[in-house]
């Protein structure tokens, strides 16, 4: 009798470890539901989840620091296995790497990007994202293509670029080295890039339009021979501007190249339509599922490198941006 309860008792406690262990918990925060790149990004962690057999839960952090920090010991008193954490602040890292190591769960950052001397200070910290400055140089390269090709784009005949520039939100890499390489790509390419203007419309389409609207009347639109966009959202909010000022609508002599990065589906629309020039691809399907990926291997034990995608310098997954012309996807 006490022989087969003790039995029972080993038999449900070896079922409850086995459920345990394959049913990985995933907390994810992301710094903002309302961002078009970040839902791409979600939709693919959510499938790769699904078809890993985890369970994902996500967190809206509001583009607020402290309501995400709320949610990080929320899901840490809940008892996820791992965290993906997309951080508001990502100089706010630390804290975060803070909390994931006193539980003893692993951290997969992505898209805002730790310092290395962050990640340094608990083995089990990652980051999965891609490189900014990529992106920057293929966007910068896209200009410079067209302004090499179309002679007429230099509208006043002084060989430079006369370019507004766009930028994402204050801190992010993404916003400091795309905008750095992008520049960077016009002068390589031989042609000397002339501010304008330039502005943080924080990822933020509709800020982009207001911001383009107030430059071309303060400018005029005779005066700006290209746009670079941090990202595809801000180079459709200042397309809106253009539109609204009979520019990029078909006819070539009212036309100014305007450049984004992401390739989301309303962008390639638009570059479709001839409004936009060009993107750059920022894989989030592939930054989503190895994100997902490595989570759960950490999380159950499993070696990192055996998740088909490849681990540099012990802590990072580098997904490579493309560059997107009209003609590459139809
Ligand atoms: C994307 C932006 C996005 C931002 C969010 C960037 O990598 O290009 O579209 O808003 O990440 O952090
Ligand atoms: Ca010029």
């Amino acid at each position: 009798m006490r022989k087969s309860f003790m039995l029972a008792l080993v038999f449900v406690l070896a079922l409850c470890c086995c459920a345990g262990a394959e049913e990985i918990k995933i907390g994810a925060c992301i710094y903002r539901f309302n961002d078009a790149f970040m839902l791409r990004f979600r939709n693919a962690m959510a499938d790769e989840s699904g078809k890993l057999g985890a369970v994902i839960e996500f967190a809206d952090g509001q583009d607020d620091q402290t309501t995400q920090n709320e949610q990080i010991d929320g899901f840490i008193s809940a008892g996820v296995n791992v965290l993906i954490v997309n951080p508001v602040d990502r100089m706010s890292s630390q804290a975060i790497i803070d909390k994931a190591k006193a539980a003893n769960i692993p951290v997969v950052f992505i898209n805002r990007e730790p310092t290395a001397e962050m990640l340094a200070t608990y083995d089990k910290a990652y980051y999965v994202g891609a490189k900014a400055e990529e992106s920057g140089t293929f966007s910068g390269e896209l200009v410079a293509d067209y302004f090499k090709a179309h002679k007429e784009s230099d509208k006043n005949n002084d060989g430079k670029l006369q370019f507004v520039l766009l930028r994402g939100q204050n801190g992010h890499q993404d916003m400091i080295l795309r905008s750095r390489y992008a520049v960077q790509a016009v002068r390589d390419a031989g042609i000397e890039p002339a501010e304008v203007a330039n502005a943080i419309a924080n990822w933020d389409k509709l800020q982009a339009m207001q911001i383009m609207n107030a430059f071309l009347m303060a400018i005029g639109p005779e005066n700006i021979e290209a746009v670079i966009a941090n990202n595809d959202e801000m180079a459709l909010g200042a397309i809106e501007a253009l539109k609204a000022n009979d520019y990029n609508k078909g006819d070539a002599s009212m036309y100014i190249p305007v450049v984004g990065v992401d390739a989301n589906a309303s962008a390639l629309e638009a570059m479709r339509n001839g409004e936009l020039l060009g993107t750059v691809l920022n894989d989030a399907d592939n930054q989503g599922i190895s994100s997902v990926r490595l989570a759960v291997a950490l999380a159950s034990g499993r070696d990192a490198n055996s998740i088909g995608y490849k681990i540099t310098d012990g802590k990072y997954i580098w997904i490579p941006y493309q560059k997107i012309t009209r003609g590459d996807r139809q």
